[in-house]
């Protein structure tokens, strides 16, 4: 038996306090009935439901991960740890998985998932979900560098970029920038076709959700409600 509180919070949906602000306001039943009272003892197997909906092992998971160096945006892969490897027991074997890659030595914001339809839609190509990143560069950007991103910056390899936004930061060798899409190295690629290789990079934003600052790198929460709700409003 576990806290009816714990028992939500566990599906990485909501937090504890918003499990307990849930029940409070009189949106969760336990075998049907409305439950007030977060430290209700409820089994495993005792059906518990959320404004009608039950809870559950094929409930969707959203979770926020503030990916570290290191790693590999992958499922699994025979050499490197992957972002699933830096959550807990709980979260193996749901079918979760990132929605995006950010490459082995990016860090910063992953949206991990066991949504399909959700994933498809963000990264479908036809969406342009704006990706803001804090990049540092080996060189100076310029005015030309703002502009040239601002245009679409043409690659090495003649692949015409969407228009982005450059916005510089003091010194003038870190930057934001935010893109549309999300070709491979894209952002290393775009640096590198102005002469001023990328030295980090960290996803900040993708669409609505902001990387929670409060989370250590390789740490992770479940969204809230209003950060899912967002997601589906991109
Ligand atoms: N662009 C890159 O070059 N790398 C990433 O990980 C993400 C965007």
């Amino acid at each position: 038996m576990e806290r009816l509180d714990k028992r939500l919070a566990a599906t990485g949906q909501w937090s504890r306090k918003e499990a307990k602000e849930l029940i409070r306001a009189g949106r969760v039943s336990v075998q049907d009935q409305v439950c007030r009272n977060p430290e209700e003892k409820v089994g495993e197997e005792t059906p518990v439901a959320v404004d009608g909906h039950p809870i559950g092992a094929d409930a969707p998971v959203y979770l926020m991960l503030h990916k570290p160096a290191g790693v590999v945006s992958a499922t699994e892969d025979g050499r490197d740890r992957t972002v699933l490897d830096l959550l807990p027991a709980q979260y193996q074997g749901m079918g979760l998985f990132p929605v995006g890659r950010l490459d082995k030595d990016t860090e910063g914001l992953l949206l991990i998932t066991n949504d399909g339809p959700l994933a498809h839609r963000l990264l479908s190509p036809r969406h342009h979900v704006d990706k803001v990143y804090y990049v540092e560069v080996d060189g100076v950007l310029d005015h030309e560098d703002v502009q040239a991103v601002s245009q679409g910056v043409l690659l090495r390899d003649g692949y015409q970029c969407l228009p982005g936004e450059l916005e510089l930061l003091p010194g003038n060798s870190a930057a934001y920038i935010t893109i549309r899409e999300g070709k491979y190295h894209q952002i290393k690629r775009m640096m590198a076709a102005r002469g001023k290789p990328v030295t980090y990079l960290k996803r900040i934003r993708f669409g609505g959700l902001v990387l929670d600052e409060k989370l250590e790198k390789g740490g992770w929460r479940a969204l809230t409600a209003q950060e899912i709700q967002g997601l589906f409003r991109q």
